[in-house]
C-alpha cells in the first residue's frame, strides 16, 4: 500500500452501500484517508467490525486492509468538513421521495463542505438534480468544484472493474476536470472527459440500452411461447455456428437495483413518449406471466421448489428481483412455492427459505429461477425442470 496521498482526505457519503463500500475500501487502500458517512447505524457497526453488510467478491479482504490502514466511519455529515474530496454514493431513483431525500442530503453536504472543496457525484443523477445544485447558495458561496463521475461497475465485479474501467468525468470547466483527473490517476484509473450534461445522458442511456437489449429477447420468447414454439430450441438452432447471432443475451426478467429504475429515470428525464422504451417493462411483466403459464402447463400438481430468489446468480441482492415477483405470481395462481436460495440472508425476506436436501422429496417440480452455481451440485435426476433464464 502506498501512503503518498495521506494528506488528502476523502469522505464518501453513502459509503456503507453496494457502491460506496467497495469504493471506500479501494481508495483507502490506495493510501488516502477515507471517511465513510452513512446513516445506517447497523451497517456502520457491522463494517467497523470488518463484516460487510452484503456480498461483493473480494470485499472482506479489502475491508480488512482498509480498516487496518485507518478507514473511519460516522453517521454525521458534519464530519466531512476536513475533506478535500466529497463523493456522494447514496441510492437514487426518479420517485419524489428519493429526489427529496437526495436534495436534502446534498444541501447538508454543501453546507458542511470546506470552501473550494470538490464534490464528486457518483450516484446516478439527472440534469434536474444538477440544476438544483448549481442554484444552491452554499455551492455558489463556497465555490464548490462539482463533477459527475457515474459509477459503471457491475455488482460482484467491483474490485476488478474499479481499476479497469475508464472513469467518465463530467465537468463544466477544465480546472475541475484536471483536479478530478489527477485524483483518479492517483488511483491508477484512466479517465475520459465530457460535460456534466453528457455524462448524465451517458450513464442513463447505458442502462436504458442494456434494459432494451435484454428485453428484446424476452419479447421474442413471448411471441414464440404464445405460438406454441419452443424458444430454447429455436435459439439453439438459430445461433449454432452463426456469427451474426452470437451475441444474443439469455432470456430472463430484467431486474436488479439499476436497470429498471434507470430506464424509468431516462424516460422521465428526457420526456420519452410513444417509444419502444415505454413498452419494455410490459414485455418483462409478460415474460414472467408466460413463465407462470409454462409452470401450469408442465408441472404435475400445485407444489413447486423454486431455486433462486436474488436478482442475478452469485449475488445476495434481492432488490428488483424478478425471481421474487415470479414467486408472488405463482402463489397468486394457487401454487405452493418452496423457495431455496443459499445466498439469501433469511432475515431480509418475509417468507420461508428451505434447505433443498430437506425438501427435495416433496415434489418433482423444479423451477430454476436464478442459476446459482450451487444448484449444479443438487440431485435433479427425474425432476421436471422449468428454467427462468434460457
Ligand atoms: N448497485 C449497483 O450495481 C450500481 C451500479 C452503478 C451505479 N449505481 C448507483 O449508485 C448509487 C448507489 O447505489 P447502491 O446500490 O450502492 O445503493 P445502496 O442502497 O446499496 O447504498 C446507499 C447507501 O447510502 C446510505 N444512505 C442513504 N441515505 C443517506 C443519507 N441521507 N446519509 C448518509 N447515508 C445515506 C444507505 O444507508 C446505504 O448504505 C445509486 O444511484 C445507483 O443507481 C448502483
Amino acid at each position: 500500500m502506498s501512503n503518498k496521498n495521506t494528506s488528502s482526505h476523502v469522505s464518501i457519503v453513502g459509503g456503507g452501500g453496494h457502491i460506496g463500500l467497495p469504493l471506500s475500501c479501494y481508495i483507502q487502500n490506495k493510501g488516502y484517508q477515507v471517511l465513510i458517512v452513512d446513516n445506517n447505524i447497523e451497517s456502520i457497526n457491522s463494517i467497523r467490525k470488518g463484516k460487510a453488510p452484503f456480498f461483493e467478491e473480494g470485499l472482506d479482504k479489502n475491508l480488512k486492509n482498509a480498516l487496518k490502514g485507518g478507514l473511519t466511519l460516522t453517521n454525521k455529515v458534519g464530519e466531512i468538513k476536513f475533506s478535500n474530496f466529497v463523493i456522494v454514493t447514496i441510492g437514487t431513483s426518479s420517485s419524489k421521495k428519493s429526489i427529496d431525500l437526495f436534495d436534502s442530503l446534498i444541501n447538508q453536504v454543501l453546507k458542511n463542505m470546506e470552501n473550494e472543496a470538490s464534490l464528486i457525484l457518483r450516484s446516478t443523477v439527472t440534469e434536474n438534480d444538477i440544476a438544483k445544485i448549481k442554484k444552491n447558495k452554499h455551492y455558489i458561496n463556497k465555490n464548490i468544484k462539482l463533477t459527475y463521475c457515474p459509477e459503471r461497475i457491475a455488482e460482484g465485479s467491483a474490485f476488478e472493474e474499479l481499476g479497469s474501467l475508464q472513469q467518465i468525468i463530467g465537468a463544466d470547466n477544465k480546472e475541475n476536470y484536471k483536479i478530478i483527473q489527477e485524483f483518479f490517476l492517483s488511483l491508477n484509473i484512466k479517465t475520459i472527459n465530457t460535460s456534466i450534461k453528457y455524462a448524465v445522458f451517458i450513464k442513463l442511456f447505458s442502462n436504458a440500452y442494456r434494459h432494451a437489449n435484454f428485453s428484446i429477447i424476452n419479447e421474442f420468447y413471448n411471441i414464440a411461447f404464445e405460438n406454441n414454439i419452443n424458444f430454447s430450441e429455436i435459439k439453439n438452432i438459430a445461433t449454432k455456428k452463426y456469427p451474426r447471432l452470437n451475441k444474443i443475451p439469455m432470456t430472463g426478467y430484467v431486474g436488479g437495483p439499476c436497470l429498471p429504475k434507470d430506464l424509468e429515470t431516462f424516460i422521465k428525464s428526457y420526456d420519452v413518449n410513444n417509444s419502444l422504451l415505454n413498452k419494455l417493462s410490459y414485455v418483462n411483466e409478460k415474460y414472467l406471466d408466460n413463465l407462470v403459464n409454462l409452470c401450469s402447463e408442465v408441472f404435475e400438481g400445485k407444489k413447486i421448489i423454486q431455486l433462486g430468489l436474488t436478482f442475478k446468480s452469485g449475488s445476495d441482492d434481492l432488490r428488483g428481483s424478478g425471481a421474487i415477483i415470479l414467486n408472488k405470481k405463482l402463489q397468486k395462481k394457487g401454487f405452493e412455492v418452496l423457495a431455496v436460495d443459499p445466498h439469501v440472508n433469511k432475515s431480509e425476506i418475509d417468507f420461508n427459505i428451505f434447505d433443498y436436501q430437506k425438501i427435495k422429496q416433496r415434489t418433482n417440480n423444479i423451477l430454476i429461477a436464478v442459476n446459482h452455481s450451487e444448484f449444479s451440485k443438487y440431485d435433479l435426476k427425474n425432476k421436471i425442470i422449468v428454467y427462468g433464464e434460457l
